[in-house]
C-alpha cells in the first residue's frame, strides 16, 4: 500500500456544464509520459483521500470512486477507480484503453442512485448496469491484463468507461420516468 501525500493533490474536476466531457477519449500508446504517470497516481490518491472521512471533511470533498481523465479536460481513455474493500482497505485500478470482452445479460442498479464528481446536484433516478463484465485494458506501465468486475465495481467501470465516450450517467436516466421498468433489474 502506498502512503498517502501530506496536501490534497492539486485536481481540477470539470463540472457537467463543460463541453468538453461530451469528447470522445482517444486510445494511448506506451510508454506513457512520466507527467501522465504522475496524474494517475495524484488522481488515485485524490479519490482515496476522499473517501478517508477526516481527510473528506478536512478539504471540503465530495467522496469519489472513479475519476476519468476527460473529468480533468484531457481526451485520453485512462480512468482510476479506488475501492474500498473493506474499512481503510483500498483497491487501486488503473485502467487505460479498456475493452469490454463480456458483460452479462443480468441487469442491477445502484438504489441510491450514481454520484460522479462532475455533477454537483441532486439528481435521482435508476441507471441500469451489467452486473459483471471481463475487462481487457493496460496499467499505466504498458501492462495488459484482464479482470473480472462484479456489483459495485462492474458498475463504476462502466461509469467511466462511460466517460470516455462523453456518456454522464445523467443521460441513461429517463427525465419524465426516473425509476422505469425498475423491478426488471436488481438493486444492490
Ligand atoms: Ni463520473
Amino acid at each position: 500500500m502506498s502512503k498517502l501525500p501530506k496536501s490534497l493533490p492539486n485536481i481540477e474536476i470539470l463540472d457537467e456544464k463543460d463541453k468538453r466531457l461530451r469528447k470522445i477519449s482517444k486510445n494511448v500508446t506506451f510508454p506513457l509520459p512520466e507527467e501522465d504517470i504522475k496524474r494517475i497516481h495524484d488522481m488515485i490518491d485524490y479519490l482515496e483521500m476522499s473517501q478517508i472521512e477526516d481527510i473528506r471533511e478536512k478539504y471540503d470533498l465530495r467522496a469519489g470512486m472513479g475519476l476519468a481523465y476527460i473529468q480533468l479536460g484531457i481526451a485520453k481513455r485512462i480512468f482510476v477507480i479506488v475501492y474500498e474493500v473493506e474499512e481503510g482497505k483500498f483497491d487501486r485500478y488503473v485502467v487505460i484503453n479498456p475493452k469490454i470482452k463480456s458483460e452479462s445479460e443480468e441487469m442491477v442498479y445502484i438504489a441510491e442512485g450514481e454520484g460522479c464528481l462532475s455533477i454537483n446536484r441532486p439528481t435521482e433516478g435508476i441507471v441500469p448496469r451489467h452486473a459483471r463484465m471481463l475487462i481487457n485494458a493496460f496499467d499505466e506501465y504498458g501492462n495488459e491484463y484482464d479482470l473480472r468486475v462484479r456489483e459495485e465495481l462492474s458498475v463504476a467501470f462502466q461509469h467511466e468507461i462511460d466517460h470516455l465516450d462523453g456518456i454522464l450517467f445523467t443521460d441513461r436516466i429517463d427525465s419524465k420516468n426516473p425509476y422505469k421498468n425498475q423491478n426488471r433489474y436488481r438493486s444492490i
